[in-house]
C-alpha cells in the first residue's frame, strides 16, 4: 500500500490510540494545516485504512449576558452578597444596587434557590448562605470553564445556564471521527515512510538507495472526475496570437533551433565581443560538428567582415577585428529575430509582413519572472510606411485585439535597431519587460539587398501569458497543475 507523507504523519497519529475515534478537528500534526489532516484523512477512508463516522458534538461558548456575568458577577451572587450582610435587604435596595433588570434575574434565581421574597423584602437563612454560594460558584466556574476554552461539565447545572437567556450557547457541530483499521497499522508498518519528493537532500544523504519512492497514482477512474476546457492555455493563446497576425495580413515563417553565429548574430550587425553572445546567454553547442557553410554563407561572411570592421557608406562599422571562426559557431537560436533577417534576405524586394511564435533557449536562470527554453512572438514588416509611429500603432494594436491596454513603451537598445524601443507592461506591480522592438539599422538591411525599411519586434510569448491569464509566477505555465489546467479563464472578449 503506497502512502503519503501526509497519510503516513496522520496514520501514526492514530496509532497511538487504536481503540479509539478521534475527532478529526483534534488530530495535531505539526506542519499539517487542518485541510492537509483533512484531506489525507479522506485517503485513508477511501483506502480502507481507517473507519469513520459523524458524530454531533456540541461547542458551547458565552453570549452577551455571560461574558458580563464572568467578567463581573452573576445577578443572583450580587445580591446574595448584598443579603448576606443583614440577612435580609429590601427588594427596592437590590434593584438601586443591580439595576431593574437585573434585580429581576437576581431575585428570580434565587427564588428557584429557595430564597423567596415575601411583603417587598428578602430574607435567607444564615444555614442556607454556604449552600447557595456553592451553587453560585459551581455557575461561576462553568462560565470560566467555558470562556477559557475548556469543555464545560455537561449536567444539571449547565442546563440551568442554558435556559437562561444569551447566557451560554450551545451550538451543535457534526465532526467526523476516525479510528485506525488493523489494515491501517498494516500498512505503517509495511513502511509507509516512502521518499515523496526527489530533493537534493535525498541525493546528498544517500536516502534514495533505501527508502524507496512513493509510486505516482495515475488510478484513471480518479483522473475521471477531471473534465478539461480544452487544449493547454499556452496551446491556446498561440492560436489566438497565429490568427491575429494571419487576420493582419502577415506570413508565417519558420526556422531552426539550431542556428550559426553568423546568422544569429553577425547578420544582426551584433559585434563579436557584445556580452550577449559570451556562455551566459547563449548555448553554444559543442564537439567538433562540421558544419558546412553553404556557398552562400560563404560569401555573406565576406560581406558582413566588411560591415563589422569598416561599415557601409556614411556609418563607421564596429571597427574591430571580424573572426570568420567565430561566426561559424553553432548554436541554439537565442531569438526569433534570426527568422527574420533570413527570410528578409531571401525575400528582399516586395513589401511584406511575417511573423513567428517559436522556441528560443538561453542559459538564464529560472524565477518568476525568466525560463531558459521560452517562446517568442516575432513580428516584421518590409516596407516604405515604415516609422516608430507605425511601429508604435501596430503593436498597440496587436495588444488591444487580445484586450489588453495597459502596455508602455520605453527606450531602449538593440545593436540592430535604431530607435530601439521596449513594450513593458506590469506584472506583480513589477514593470516587466515583454519585449523589443524596433527599425532596422541601414548596417542590416543594406548589405542583404533590402529595398525597404524594415521595423521588426519579438516578445516572450510566456511573459505575454502571464498578463493574459493572470498569473504570478511564469513556472506555473509549465507546471501543468491540475487546478489551474481546469479552471483557467480566457480573459473578456476573447473567445476560445
Ligand atoms: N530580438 C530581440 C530580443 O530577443 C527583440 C527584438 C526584435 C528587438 C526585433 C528589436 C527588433 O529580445
Amino acid at each position: 500500500m503506497e502512502l503519503s507523507r501526509n497519510e503516513t504523519l496522520v496514520l501514526r497519529f492514530l496509532s497511538a490510540l487504536p481503540d479509539n475515534f478521534v475527532i478529526e478537528r483534534n488530530i495535531a500534526i505539526d506542519g499539517l494545516d487542518e485541510r492537509a489532516v483533512s484531506s489525507a484523512v479522506s485517503y485513508l477512508i477511501q483506502k480502507d485504512l481507517v473507519l469513520h463516522r459523524f458524530e454531533a458534538t456540541p461547542e458551547y461558548s458565552l453570549g452577551r449576558e455571560g461574558i458580563a456575568y464572568v467578567q463581573e458577577k452573576l445577578p443572583e451572587e450580587a445580591a446574595l452578597e448584598i443579603l448576606k450582610a443583614a440577612g435580609k435587604a429590601e427588594l427596592s435596595a437590590i434593584s438601586d444596587k443591580l439595576g431593574e433588570q437585573g434585580a429581576k434575574i437576581a431575585i428570580t434565581q434565587l427564588a428557584r434557590l429557595g430564597v423567596k421574597p415575601s411583603g417587598g423584602t428578602l430574607a435567607v437563612d444564615p444555614a442556607q448562605i454556604s449552600i447557595l454560594e456553592k451553587e453560585i460558584s459551581r455557575r461561576r466556574k462553568l462560565l470560566e470553564d467555558i470562556r477559557a476554552g475548556r469543555k464545560p461539565d455537561e449536567g444539571p447545572v449547565l442546563e440551568e445556564l442554558l435556559r437562561r437567556k444569551d447566557v451560554v450557547l450551545r451550538n451543535i457541530r457534526k465532526s467526523r471521527e476516525i479510528k485506525i483499521l488493523r489494515a491501517g497499522l498494516d500498512a505503517l508498518s509495511e513502511g509507509g515512510d516512502k521518499i515523496e519528493n526527489l530533493t537534493a537532500e535525498v541525493l546528498q544523504s544517500g536516502e534514495w538507495r533505501t527508502r524507496g519512492f512513493r509510486e505516482y497514482d495515475l488510478n484513471p477512474k480518479r483522473l475521471q472526475d477531471y473534465s478539461f476546457p480544452g487544449p493547454h492555455p499556452l496551446t491556446l493563446f498561440i492560436d489566438r496570437i497565429r490568427r491575429i497576425f494571419l487576420q493582419m495580413g502577415f506570413r508565417e515563417m519558420s526556422g531552426d533551433y539550431m542556428e550559426t553565429a553568423l546568422w544569429n548574430m553577425d547578420a544582426l550587425f551584433i559585434p563579436q565581443n557584445h556580452p550577449a553572445r559570451d556562455m551566459q546567454d547563449t548555448f553554444y553547442l559543442e564537439g567538433d560538428i562540421k558544419h558546412p557553410l553553404s556557398r552562400k554563407d560563404r560569401e555573406y561572411q565576406k560581406i558582413f567582415s566588411r560591415v563589422h570592421e569598416h561599415g557601409i557608406p556614411g556609418y563607421l562599422g564596429w571597427g574591430t577585428k571580424w573572426d570568420s571562426t567565430e561566426s561559424e559557431r553553432l548554436l541554439l537560436r537565442t531569438h526569433t529575430t534570426v527568422n527574420t533577417i533570413r527570410y528578409m534576405a531571401e525575400h528582399p524586394e516586395q513589401p511584406q509582413a511575417v511573423f513567428s511564435v517559436d522556441s528560443v533557449f538561453r542559459h538564464e536562470s529560472m524565477d518568476w519572472t525568466h525560463l531558459a527554453e521560452l517562446h517568442q512572438i516575432e513580428g516584421a514588416v518590409l516596407s516604405d510606411h515604415v516609422s516608430l509611429g507605425t511601429l508604435k500603432w501596430i503593436i498597440r494594436e496587436f495588444f488591444t485585439m487580445l484586450g489588453l491596454k495597459n502596455i508602455r513603451f520605453i527606450p531602449s537598445y538593440y545593436p540592430y535597431t535604431e530607435p530601439s524601443m521596449d513594450i513593458v507592461a506590469e506584472i506583480n506591480g513589477r514593470e516587466v519587460e515583454l519585449g523589443g522592438s524596433g527599425i532596422f539599422r541601414p548596417e542590416v538591411t543594406l548589405p542583404l539587398g533590402l529595398k525597404h525599411k524594415v521595423m521588426a519586434w519579438g516578445m516572450g510569448l510566456e511573459r505575454f501569458a502571464m498578463l493574459y491569464y493572470g498569473l504570478n509566477d511564469i513556472r506555473e505555465i509549465y507546471r501543468n497543475d491540475l487546478g489551474w489546467l481546469m479552471t483557467y479563464k480566457i480573459p473578456l472578449g476573447n473567445k476560445k
